[in-house]
């Protein structure tokens, strides 16, 4: 099994994305790197997401994409969050999805128009009794930039940025008390433009990943198996996600990898999963600092990546110890 050690930092510039640290060596080939030259426009600076999610790949976006495999076709990611690796990708082709339906209107609206959501999230005080007010709403009796500045604002604002949702489908992370921008303008007209080449749908990832095709490459970051038991961070969705959604998981993932389509999983390095996809899959392990459960900083911090295709792009290599 190899090992992933993540770049921590964001490269700004073209020339920053050429000295940066990988793997403990200086990388001089983090363009080539990237899965094709049609693919990506790997010479711009590196992309970030408009929302902060927990799970979210921001800080290992690098590490991922630079593990992407030859594909030729369209990429996928049905565990979409903020979409940190899309967002660093930047695919040519792209179907993202998640269950989360608030979330997928967000994506639509700011796609569609990133200036009336801006706009409309000007308008929207961060006070304790105004968060009240918006958490309690319903999502469908609000007009689609509200749904979508509904969702920034309450990422935004709510403890940690936490999306959870009791049975009946209610927000009910408390408020964070935080003093912070929602937006950053640059930050969602480029994620704007990015989304342009994507579609966007809201279902489980079962059904995303069957549609995935020959020489599609998707990326699967599902809610983790936790370290120490189900814990109450899994509660992104109404419906749990438990032991019977991870075997429909690797069962969806050998569907698609016996059809041709490249996969590349992340999850906890914990027996379960190991047992669950390592015989199926080649597995790695990369380096993480996980923010959410500060149980893994006791423990090393560690998650595995699943794929089913060797790592062995030039530059690959240089990523395992
Ligand atoms: C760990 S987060 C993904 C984080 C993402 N990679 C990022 O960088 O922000 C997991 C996501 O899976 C979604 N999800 C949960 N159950 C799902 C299901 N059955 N099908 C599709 N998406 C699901 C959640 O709504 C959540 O957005």
């Amino acid at each position: 099994m190899g090992e992933l050690l993540f770049f921590s930092g964001r490269a700004d510039t073209p020339a920053e994305l050429g000295t940066c640290l990988l793997g403990g060596h200086k990388n001089d080939s983090l363009v080539g790197m990237q899965p094709s030259g049609l693919q990506t426009m790997s010479l711009m600076p590196s992309e970030k997401s408009f929302l902060k999610w927990a799970g979210g790949k921001t800080r290992y976006a690098t590490t991922l994409v630079s593990i992407a495999p030859p594909y030729t076709g369209c990429y996928r990611e049905p565990f979409l969050g903020s979409g940190a690796v899309f967002f660093e990708l930047r695919p040519a082709a792209a179907v993202l999805s998640d269950a989360n339906p608030d979330l997928i209107a967000c994506f639509s609206a700011v796609a569609d128009n990133p200036h009336e959501v801006m706009r409309c999230l000007d308008g929207m005080p961060n006070t304790r009794e105004y968060f009240e007010t918006i958490r309690r709403q319903d999502p469908a009796s609000l007009s689609v930039t509200e749904r979508a500045a509904r969702v920034i604002y309450l990422n935004k604002t709510s403890f940690r940025g936490l999306w959870r949702v009791n049975r009946r489908g209610e927000f009910n992370t408390p408020y964070g008390a935080y003093d912070r921008p929602y937006y950053n303008r640059e930050t969602m007209l480029r994620a704007a433009k990015a989304l342009t080449t994507a579609e966007l749908l809201n279902c489980d990832f079962a059904e995303a990943l069957d549609q995935a095709e020959s020489g599609d490459w998707v990326y699967l970051d599902p809610p983790y198996v936790p370290l120490g038991g189900w814990a109450d961070f899994k509660r992104y969705t109404p419906d749990q996600f438990g032991e019977a959604d991870h075997e429909r998981l690797s069962e969806a993932m050998t569907r698609a990898s016996a059809r041709g389509v490249f996969v590349t999983m992340t999850n906890s390095d914990t027996p379960f999963v190991r047992d669950l996809f390592g015989k199926e899959f080649s597995m790695h392990r990369l380096a993480t600092r996980r923010d959410i459960n500060l149980q893994s900083a006791k423990r090393g911090s560690w998650d595995l990546v699943m794929t089913n295709y060797e790592l062995s792009a030039p530059g690959q290599e240089q990523l395992f110890d």
